[in-house]
């Protein structure tokens, strides 16, 4: 039988569905039940009935945020090493110390955050929604982490101010795409358009043609008339973007981008999962409900 037959066969006899995200590696990608972006997936995650465990095929935040959003299921986070590094940025501490400089200003933390961060804030956002959930805000001025260049580009968008917490969070590998890389492949494809996520720097931002969540450059691809498009985020999203847009192509900015913490997840690490139920994800509840309350006012204002 084959590996992917043995986890269809499992995924349906313990009755489990397999979320994954699109950074994940193809091959997981054509398995699982829902491919999304972090926005996606929580509220997939949030909404099953019907399935009695969830296979989190991403990296520690977005597992952990599925077993807070439906603390009735079983979340299995297929490789335990999966970890954000830019989750791991922002530390309780860190925000207790913010706080107590800025006492009566909103904390917003991006959902690349563990549990025990989300408890410490007032509402969630994702890079689909941070500006909505930032103008949402009766404040001017907002404390958000850990992202240093999402804290900027919304900052840009919504005119307010925002004091990014730590002052030097970021994403190692979008940091890896650089202007020149796009300028050079522009000259080469002079009709191409550029899309580029918001955990990039402000200089990829200033030359994109579209910046967004990874499932709204899927979107924004679908509907762009362009037959190249130079794509700034992991690479795990060509193989989605190609996948919905046979006639077009699609070019990664920076051919190494790749997130290594969500390619920790492999097919045989999904059957191991599955077969032996690991690795269960938990959040001890004091910590899940304040950091429930911060998703679920980012889910009130945002569809
Ligand atoms: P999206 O919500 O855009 O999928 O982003 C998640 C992420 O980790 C980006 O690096
Ligand atoms: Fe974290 Fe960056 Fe990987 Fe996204 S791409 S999971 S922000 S390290």
């Amino acid at each position: 039988m084959k590996l992917t037959d043995k986890i269809l066969q499992l995924k349906k006899d313990k009755k489990a569905v397999i979320l994954a995200h699109n950074y994940q590696r193809p091959e997981i990608q054509d398995i699982s039940d829902y491919v999304g972006d972090s926005i996606e997936l929580s509220r997939k995650a949030m909404n099953e009935k019907e399935a009695e465990m969830i296979v989190f095929s991403a990296v520690d935040f977005m597992a952990e945020s599925a077993a807070i959003l439906n603390p009735e299921k079983k979340v299995l986070l297929p490789s335990l090493g999966a970890r954000c590094p830019m989750a791991q940025m922002l530390t309780v501490d860190e925000i207790k110390r913010w706080k107590v400089l800025h006492p009566l200003l909103p904390v917003v933390l991006y959902v690349n955050t563990l549990a025990s961060a989300k408890a410490y804030c007032d509402i969630c956002c994702t890079s689909a929604n941070a500006i909505e959930v930032i103008e949402s805000l009766n404040a001017e001025t907002v404390l958000f982490g850990p992202d240093r260049n999402l804290a900027e580009y919304v900052q840009k968008k919504t005119g307010k101010t925002i004091i990014p917490i730590p002052e030097w969070g970021f994403c190692p590998t979008h940091l890896l795409f650089q202007p020149e890389d796009v300028q050079i492949l522009k000259t080469q494809y002079p009709d191409a358009v550029v899309m580029v996520h918001p955990e990039c720097t402000i200089e990829m931002r200033n030359i994109a043609d579209f910046v967004g969540s990874t499932s709204q450059m899927c979107r924004y691809a679908r509907e762009n008339n362009a037959k190249t498009v130079i794509v700034a985020t992991e690479e795990g999203l060509l193989h989605r973007l190609r996948k919905d847009n046979p006639g077009k192509r699609f070019i990664l900015a920076y051919e190494d981008a790749v997130c290594p913490n969500m390619k920790l997840n492999t097919l045989e690490k999904l059957y191991a999962a599955l077969k032996e139920e690991k690795y269960v994800v938990t959040v001890p509840e004091p910590i899940a409900k304040k950091a429930r309350k911060a998703l679920e006012k980012m889910f009130e204002i945002t569809n």
